[in-house]
């Protein structure tokens, strides 16, 4: 990257013996939307708390604009958070609200309003100004709160998921509200969230992060074609994962012997006798009544269940693992009990290195 907005640099976090973040690396570029995507408790928001400046890093060094984090005061710096329990200020109005920060920094009152109400138009709250928190919805709150954020104009703006208290409906609606405002500011967003769907959605880049440590740094659809790690796989989208060894290498085809018996899958850099995974989505999963060349994997039909737009059919393997693969149809191809072999084309399957 040739002009890095925020720079980590072998950043680690322990609080007392629990480290939570590990030798950690990541470059931001300017005007970027880059995702910080885990389950709970992976350090998204200690992360996120480093580069604000609220928290200092035990080992490593955090670059904003090319300046060390900690040389500057929190209203010094050209970043803005917006917390994952937002907090507005109860007793204030909206328009007080957004306009705290200028206050503070003793703006002139009329450019104070100007930029108030121009946040207000912005995030479409415009009349709402005289309103107290209490009389708000979620998700209007959540757009004061956005404002707030962003009347202070930051370089960089730090949002701790964000959408987390709203329905689905006005989620996906803020999803998309915010990444137009974000591509028309210009502004870079580091934006945390466990929503692997909202993470897709949304980024430019995503770093999935797993027990302090970012598995995986890509564009969306790298993350959700290619998984690097057999986590990756599993956390993002719905897949089957196999684990088992490597049997055969021929080309760029690799035979994986399973306790559930032989798969194959297109992959490069694999030896013979490594231990390895094989990760499937739901919908390239097939079927067939006879063996098919490169698999041995039979199985008895479980159940089905229909999920709206799709069957998924459960596969008792015989090996003793579950495999789930979903369909476009109105009803059920197969029926409960029937015994099959499953296979698929193994280009749609994605091979996986074993991890250390
Ligand atoms: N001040 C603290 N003192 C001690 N441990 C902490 C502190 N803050 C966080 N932790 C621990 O660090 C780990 C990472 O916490 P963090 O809040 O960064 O997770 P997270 O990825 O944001 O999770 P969530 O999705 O639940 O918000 C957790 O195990 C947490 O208990
Ligand atoms: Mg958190």
């Amino acid at each position: 990257m040739s002009n890095p907005i925020i720079t980590l640099e072998g950043v680690e976090k322990a609080f007392g013996k629990n480290l939570v973040v590990k030798k950690m690396n990541l470059e931001i570029g300017e005007g970027e939307f880059l995702t910080l995507l885990g389950p709970s408790g992976c350090g998204k928001t200690t992360t996120l708390r480093m580069i604000a400046g609220f928290e200092d890093a035990t080992t490593g060094v955090i670059k904003v604009e090319g300046e060390h984090v900690e040389t500057k005061e929190a209203y010094q710096r050209n970043v803005n958070t917006v917390f994952q329990n937002y907090a507005l200020f109860p007793h204030m109005t909206v328009y007080q609200n957004i306009a705290y920060g200028l206050t503070i920094k003793k703006v002139p009152k009329d450019e104070i309003h100007t930029r108030v109400m121009e946040m207000l138009r912005m995030v479409q709250l415009e009349g709402f100004e005289q309103r107290k928190p209490d009389a708000l919805s979620g998700g209007q709150k959540q757009r004061v709160a956005i404002a707030r954020a962003l009347v202070n104009n930051p370089k960089v703006l730090l949002l701790d998921e964000p959408l987390g208290a709203l329905d689905l409906k006005l989620r996906k609606q803020m999803q998309v509200e915010l990444k137009r405002l974000q591509k028309k500011l210009g502004i870079t967003f580091i934006y945390v969230t466990h929503d692997q769907e909202e993470a897709l959605t949304m980024s430019d880049r995503i770093a999935v992060m797993h027990d302090g440590v970012i598995e995986q740094l890509d564009v969306p659809n790298e993350i959700y074609e290619h998984p690097k790690t057999r986590f990756v796989a599993g956390f993002i989208g719905e897949s089957n994962i196999f684990d088992g060894v490597c049997e055969k290498v021929e080309g760029d085809m690799i035979t994986m012997k399973s306790k559930n018996g032989i798969m194959t899958v297109k992959g490069e850099g694999f030896e013979v006798g490594e231990e390895m995974h094989i990760a499937v989505r739901l919908e390239n999963v097939e079927h067939a009544s006879t063996p098919v060349d490169g698999f041995d994997l039979p199985g008895k039909v479980k159940d089905f269940i229909y999920q709206g737009s799709v069957i998924k059919t459960s596969v008792d393997l015989d090996g003793g693992q579950e495999v789930n693969y979903t369909r476009f149809e109105r009803v059920s191809e197969v029926e409960e009990g029937e015994r099959l072999y499953i296979y698929w084309n193994p280009s749609k399957a994605v091979a996986i290195k074993k991890s250390n």
